[in-house]
């Protein structure tokens, strides 16, 4: 893989484009944005940097072809059209996952077991032997779409999903996954050189991912890629990433600006000092308990806020009144002069309760909920204009957040 070759990045729906900027800053060539990720151009050592520094990719799949398949021979005989042997020895274990997508078959587990037959026979045909399935841990996880009659195959460089960055310890009802976290944070311009308040931080992620970006930290510097493991390219991967991870290590900054979460749940706030003690960032981000509708003073004339509040449809909300009047009391509070205001809310109501014209708005996907991110500009800024006489909204029907039928990886 000294040549360049063509690889797609998946992300959240709606955070394509923060995608597609990343990959250009590290390096990655012909970036086209797709639904659902960006495809782009790049050799190993290209590719391995997007694996270790990209914030707001999911997964980095090498494509190895895509192929009209009818029915349950159909699928068999594209997968075996495949020279696996390329990919995978005897010796090498691998998983299968599959998602379909307006298919005649309904079962993915069903599409994943036709290709792994279709692997299966073929390696043991060349090689003699058969290489070995592990769920649990492969050396080569292959990932099957299946969109209507089009079955496309990849490779994933990853193996585990980029959002596990391995900090995540003590599990929370609602948590942003750390990529979404990361793709608001960079949508926000976060450079890691203000302050940063999250007033409803939950398990942490916002701060987390904010600590990386302060620290410069590589998201993937506490992890390993499947591609290590692969039998052609593994040992030289490993090297290149043993030089990679080191020039990381070496290049990480002493954060300088104060990093706060707040949030009233004394079990969230458990969990988020617990994943930011794993996270090692416990110097650089403090933990209060505290009402985002009554904030104690902030740690710096000035900065970012960002949050998700809770959206009335996963955490029991009192109804949408309540959620409406919350809204409303939010919008009292985190307008604080000096500070700009970003938030992700699933919830339609937020916007017209909280009071405030936004200068920034975009639709993005938080795992199956249709949510929006507005940024508004610091309060008494004199750019943004409040949306009319501030009053306690009126009560409107439940929310009923859109529903994806794709899962998001
Ligand atoms: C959607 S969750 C935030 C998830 C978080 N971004 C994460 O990644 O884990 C909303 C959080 O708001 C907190 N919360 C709700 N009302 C609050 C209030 N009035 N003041 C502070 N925190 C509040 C909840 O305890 C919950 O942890």
């Amino acid at each position: 893989m000294a040549e360049r070759i063509a690889l797609f990045a998946t992300a959240a729906r709606g955070t394509e484009d923060l995608l597609a900027d990343e990959l250009k800053e590290l390096g990655a060539r012909r970036i086209r944005q797709d639904r659902g990720g960006v495809r782009f151009m790049a050799t190993l050592d290209e590719a391995l940097m997007v694996c270790l520094w990209s914030r707001i990719a999911m997964r980095v799949l090498y494509p190895l072809g895509a192929f009209e398949a009818h029915g349950a021979d159909g699928l068999y005989e594209a997968a075996a059209s495949i020279p696996w042997e390329e990919h995978l020895t005897p010796d090498t274990t691998f998983a299968v996952d599959a998602t379909l997508k307006d298919s005649e078959h309904t079962h993915s587990g069903f599409v994943a077991l036709k290709v792994k037959d279709a692997i299966v026979d073929r390696i043991r045909d060349v090689e003699g032997a058969r290489p070995d399935v592990s769920t649990r841990d492969p050396d080569v996880r292959v990932v099957a779409h299946l969109a209507r009659d089009t079955l496309s195959l990849s490779l994933d460089l990853c193996g585990e999903p980029l959002h596990r960055r391995g900090y995540r310890v003590r599990p929370t009802p609602a948590p942003l996954k750390e990529t979404l976290a990361a793709a608001l944070l960079r949508a926000a311009s976060y450079t890691g050189e203000e302050a940063l308040v999250d007033p409803m931080c939950g398990s942490g992620t916002l701060l987390i991912e904010a600590g990386l970006i302060a620290r410069k930290r590589a998201p993937g510097l506490s992890r390993d890629f499947a591609v290590e493991r692969w039998p052609e390219l593994g040992t030289r991967a490993r090297e290149l990433l043993t030089d990679m991870r080191a020039d990381a290590r070496r290049n990480e900054r002493r954060v300088t600006v104060p990093l706060l979460g707040v949030d009233k749940d004394p079990e969230a706030l458990e969990a988020a000092s617990r994943n930011v003690r794993a996270a090692k960032l416990s110097e650089e981000i403090q933990l209060i308990e505290g009402d985002a509708t009554k904030l104690p003073p902030l740690p710096a004339p000035g900065g970012l806020i960002i949050t998700n509040p809770p959206y009335g449809d996963r955490l029991g909300s009192g109804g949408q009144k309540g959620m409406k009047s919350f809204y409303f009391k939010l919008g009292e509070s985190l307008r604080v002069p000096g500070w700009r205001v970003w938030v992700l809310s699933g919830n339609p109501a937020f916007e017209s309760a909280f009071h405030a014209r936004p200068s920034a708005r975009r639709d993005m996907w938080n795992g199956p909920i249709a949510c929006t991110l507005l940024g508004y500009r610091p309060a008494g800024g004199g750019s943004e204009a409040p949306l009319g006489v501030p009053h306690e909204p009126a009560d409107v029907a439940p929310v009923r957040p859109q529903h994806e039928g794709e899962e998001d990886g």
